[in-house]
């Protein structure tokens, strides 16, 4: 979670998935998302960058990350965050794009 410190508000949250199972797999290492009220300030790319902090201590080399290809804000926090593309699987009425960052 991502708080002010403070009051103890919260203003985003991630999970992070230590291992990919074949169930899981397309669902990549992390995940976020953003108070709606909070969007748009640079928390998104904080909060990623912070989960990275968190595979790097925990051990792994890279980061699987996937977004839906309709999610322009999570392609730009993954981009700013070094991913690099990978490729689109289809994914019910839409495409998951996969990227990897290199930790
Ligand atoms: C995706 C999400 C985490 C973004 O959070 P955020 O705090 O707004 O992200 P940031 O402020 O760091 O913005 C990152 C970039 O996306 C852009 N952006 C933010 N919202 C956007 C939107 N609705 N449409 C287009 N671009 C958007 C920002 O301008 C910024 O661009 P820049 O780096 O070129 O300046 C948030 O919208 C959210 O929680 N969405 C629902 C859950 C979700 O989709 N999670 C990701 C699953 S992979």
């Amino acid at each position: 979670m991502l708080t002010d410190g403070g009051s103890g508000r919260i203003f985003g949250m991630a999970h992070f998935r230590h291992e990919l199972t074949a169930q899981f797999a397309d669902g990549g290492h992390l995940g976020y998302c953003v108070r709606p009220s909070e969007r748009r300030r640079g928390y998104g790319t904080k909060i990623l960058a912070l989960c990275l902090d968190k595979c790097r201590e925990y051990g792994l080399d890279k980061a699987l990350i996937c977004c839906a290809d309709d999610n322009e804000a999570s392609r730009r926090i993954i981009l700013a965050n070094g991913g690099a593309y990978e490729r689109t699987e289809p994914e019910g009425d839409h495409g998951m794009e996969r990227y990897v960052i290199i930790l």
